[in-house]
């Protein structure tokens, strides 16, 4: 979500006086920074992601991260959000309560991926983790399965040092599959999503697990050996 300032001050100024914009401005302003800050926080977590990438496929010659994909949260969610969990409608509120503003998901090739990714993602000196849950060593009842983590990031500005909340999702291809099937039938407008259909997704989701499991286990035959 990119979000225009200027372009919305124009359209407000069309139906709203000069008083009003007096008093929107500043918060427009905040929220505006606010939003560039969690695209900054994504752009180093993406990078740090990147390089541990080109350090691996180098020492291993295979890549462990398939595809990395961002997105900032949508104003509607975020409302949503706010307004379900009982919390202040302003900006301030948005950063300290919502930790799923900046979301970076990382969709990697086999399950260990997983987990060496996000240990050397922990391990690094300006990381520091706020919450981990592993849905994949303890999936939903649904059959959800990815490792979520919540961290924050600092991104370094001209005279301040921020540090910026991201939520991390790792999960291999087909998990991430898996997720992108439940969440179009689950949100299909005018579809029935009865038990038969729950049924029929847990199934999928043991099959998908199932999948990963041998398809780690050929990786695990197939010698990528070190080159050090
Ligand atoms: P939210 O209010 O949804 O953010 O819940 P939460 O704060 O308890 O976070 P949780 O870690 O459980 O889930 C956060 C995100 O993971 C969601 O916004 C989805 O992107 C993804 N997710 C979690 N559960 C499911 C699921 O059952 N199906 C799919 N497709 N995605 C899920
Ligand atoms: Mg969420």
């Amino acid at each position: 979500m990119s979000f225009n300032e200027k372009e919305l001050q124009k359209q407000l100024k069309e139906i709203f006086n000069d008083e009003v914009i007096r008093h929107t401005k500043p918060m427009m302003h905040d929220f505006a920074k606010l939003m560039a800050y969690y695209r900054c926080a994504i752009m180093e977590i993406e990078t740090k992601f990147n390089v541990l990438n080109e350090e691996f496929s180098l020492r291993f010659d295979r890549n462990p991260i398939n595809s990395i994909k961002s997105r900032l949260k949508s104003t509607a969610s975020m409302r949503e959000k706010l307004e379900r969990r009982g919390f202040a409608m302003s900006v301030d509120s948005i950063e300290e309560n919502l930790n799923d503003v900046a979301g970076v998901r990382v969709i990697c090739s086999f399950p260990d991926d997983v987990y060496m990714l996000a240990d050397a993602l922990l391990k690094q000196d300006d990381i520091e983790l706020v919450e981990k849950k592993d849905y994949i060593a303890n999936p939903k009842p649904n059959g959800y399965r990815s490792l979520h983590l919540i961290v924050t990031v600092p991104i370094f500005l001209e005279k301040e040092k921020r540090l910026m909340k991201v939520e991390i999702q790792l999960r291999t291809i087909a998990m991430d599959s898996w997720a992108s099937l439940e969440h179009q039938l689950r949100y299909k407008k005018d579809n029935i999503f009865d038990e038969q259909m729950a049924n029929e997704l847990l199934r999928c989701a043991e099959l998908s697990a199932e999948l990963d499991k041998r398809m780690d286990s050929l990786r695990a035959k197939v010698q990528f050996e070190t080159q050090e």
